[in-house]
């Protein structure tokens, strides 16, 4: 199979196209179902064939120009060269900045018995995203773990030595150990529970669960607490709020919200739990009357480990895991989470579930 090779390329890419053989045409076809981005370059380094995920990725019709047109990267030009020299196949890294700052890695084979150049770019920016996320759950949990364990360390350490025969200053250390222990047991729960859920996402949960009776169910749970906060929670729910889910995860999903309206926004002194139903869907809302939250830090609430103030909440026994297992269970659920806020004025934190 012989390409329409020309010495000079001033013809455009209709001309390219219907210079074509139909042995060509059916190589182009292959080509173009190709669901990665790929071109050919004849000798001259001019782009014959590039199928529409390749013109996607970059932005231009490609085919009868030169690569150096859609392509300003030295070291895929150079694989070009070698590989029309005749070199072995080779793999090249290639960063596209605009729009988006995008990673490929740019496969480089001369096409055996032509003198040309196969092209086949690869997307890595998604997995190289994931192994940044996964680099930076590593980090962030062993940090939010080392935190207590070192305090409890340091107490062991007192225990053993200044502090052995101190029984006033045993009963308050161990007293602080606990609370500690405790913490980083709540932690591991907590990142159990995400694993959990993460791997049944593809599993809808089938149970039927009443969302007015979940709401009820956590205002007595957190009655305790609601009372130390010197805080009301009052309710607008009708009789029964029926969806499709898991009680527990649902549950789970309430009790997070109300909690971080006690933590957070207990300033406000009432939250209210509304629900309603519309076609298809129920809504439960926790609105608080605090602080709000700056607009800046709404989109990334739901991230793993995120707080508006890491002291704060780690003050109040807070990782930050929360609003995270709250999206991963509405997920599951195909449900979702929106949250509306205004500083000064209190957020309002709803769940809007599919009602079948
Ligand atoms: N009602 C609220 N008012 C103001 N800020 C809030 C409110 N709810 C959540 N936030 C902010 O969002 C952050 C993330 O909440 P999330 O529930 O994920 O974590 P957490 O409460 O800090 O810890 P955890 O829930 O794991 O115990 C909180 O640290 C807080 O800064
Ligand atoms: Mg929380």
């Amino acid at each position: 199979m012989v390409w329409p090779f020309k010495e000079k390329v001033s013809h455009t890419d209709v001309n390219i196209r219907d210079d074509l053989s139909t042995q060509q045409r059916q190589f182009a076809d292959f080509v173009r179902a190709f669901p990665d981005p790929v071109m050919v370059l004849d000798r001259n380094a001019v782009v014959i064939i590039a199928n529409d995920p390749a013109t996607d990725v970059l932005e231009i019709d490609p085919v009868g120009q030169h690569l150096s047109a859609s392509i300003r990267a030295p070291a895929v030009l150079e694989a070009v060269t070698a590989s029309l020299g005749g070199a072995a196949p080779s793999r090249v890294e290639y960063e596209l900045r605009v729009p988006l700052l995008r990673h490929f890695d740019v496969y480089v084979s001369s096409i055996p018995g032509e003198p040309s150049v196969l092209l086949v770019l690869k997307d890595l920016t998604r997995e190289q995203q994931i192994e940044r996320m996964r680099a930076d759950f590593v980090a962030n949990a062993s940090h939010e773990l080392r935190t207590p364990l070192a305090s409890l360390s340091g107490f062991i350490e007192t225990l053993m030595g200044a502090a052995k025969n101190d029984t006033a200053a045993r009963e308050k250390f161990l007293e602080t150990m606990r609370i500690q222990a405790d913490r980083m047991k709540r932690l591991i729960d907590d990142l159990l529970s995400l694993s959990r859920i993460e791997m049944n996402v593809h599993l809808r949960p089938s149970g039927t669960v009443d969302l007015a009776h979940v709401a009820r169910h956590v205002a007595d749970i957190m009655s305790v607490m609601a009372k130390a906060e010197g805080c009301d929670l009052r309710f607008d729910l009708p009789e029964r709020l029926t969806v499709t889910g898991d009680r527990d995860e649902l549950v789970q999903v309430v009790q997070n919200l109300v909690e971080n309206a006690l933590k957070y926004a207990s300033t406000g002194k009432i939250i209210d739990i509304t629900g309603r139903r519309d076609d298809g869907h129920a809504e439960l809302s926790v609105k608080d009357h605090g602080p709000g939250i700056a607009p800046e830090h709404m989109p990334r609430l739901t991230e793993r480990f995120y707080r508006v103030s890491v002291q704060e909440s780690r003050s109040r026994g807070g990782t930050g895991l929360g609003l995270a297992i709250v999206k991963h269970i509405l997920n599951r659920h195909r449900g979702r989470l929106q949250i509306d806020s205004e500083l000064g004025r209190g957020s309002t934190f709803t769940i809007r579930l599919p009602t079948k």
